[in-house]
């Protein structure tokens, strides 16, 4: 493990073994550090549905000059993200959606993370979504976003069959009605149709069971 995740995961100590198990797993399960590392360093930072906080405070501790601001609409885990990494001096969590992030703040972040989230939505809702994230940044601001990706192989499958027990059985995470993975080249057409450039598409599934993929673009 390293430093800085060992660093992190102090962070949620205080929290109740379930909580503390469940951000232990999601810190194994999931290539969140490769995800912090992209994101520009400083400014300010939107991690929009940041459950636990954890890619939260691992941009926060890895950058102690970025603003980040999680919001996710789950009153429960925003209750854990501020008991955790909501006492470092430069993370702050909101019970929220994008559209009210993109009220509040029009054009007001230099960046802006959601990190498996859009899965859990409808299909009928990714471009709206997306556009909305748009509407969060500043022109030429940083968009990462990461996905398990629908590539028919059986890291796919694994991944919804596990992403189903998580919400239908554990009820741990809440979806907004859907379970839905793309093929690449149709996260890249959405993410252009809602007003961002992708620069790259990295694949980061090596060393995992989910087919992690994450796009970074910038607002157009
Ligand atoms: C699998 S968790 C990922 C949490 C975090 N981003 C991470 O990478 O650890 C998905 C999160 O998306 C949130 N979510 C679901 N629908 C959402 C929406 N419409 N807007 C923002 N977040 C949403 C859920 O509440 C949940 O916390």
């Amino acid at each position: 493990m390293s430093a800085l995740l060992d660093k992190t995961l102090a962070l949620f100590s205080e929290l109740p073994p379930a909580e503390r198990f469940h951000v232990r797993a999601r810190a194994f399960s999931a290539p969140l550090e490769a995800v912090a590392g992209r994101v520009p360093s400083g400014g300010t930072v939107a991690d929009i549905g940041c459950g636990h906080g954890l890619l939260s405070a691992l941009l926060a501790l890895e950058d102690p000059s970025r603003t980040v601001q999680g919001v996710d609409p789950d009153p429960r885990k925003v209750m854990w993200a501020s008991q955790g990494p909501g006492r470092l001096p430069n993370a702050r969590f909101e019970i929220g959606t994008v559209e009210r992030l993109a009220e509040q703040h029009p054009g007001g972040f230099d960046a802006a993370v959601v990190c498996d989230v859009l899965y859990l939505l409808p299909r009928e809702r990714w471009p709206e979504f997306l556009r909305t994230v748009r509407r969060v940044l500043r022109p030429g601001g940083r968009f990462l976003l990461k996905e398990a990706e629908g590539d028919r192989s059986w890291k796919h499958y694994k991944c919804l069959a596990q992403e189903w027990v998580m919400v239908k059985m554990l009820g741990r995470t809440k979806a907004g009605g859907g379970l839905v993975l793309e093929p690449r080249s149709t996260a890249e057409a959405l993410l252009r149709d809602a007003g961002f450039t992708v620069r790259e598409t990295v694949e980061l599934d090596a060393g995992y069971t989910t087919p992690h993929i994450l796009y970074v673009a910038e607002a157009t």
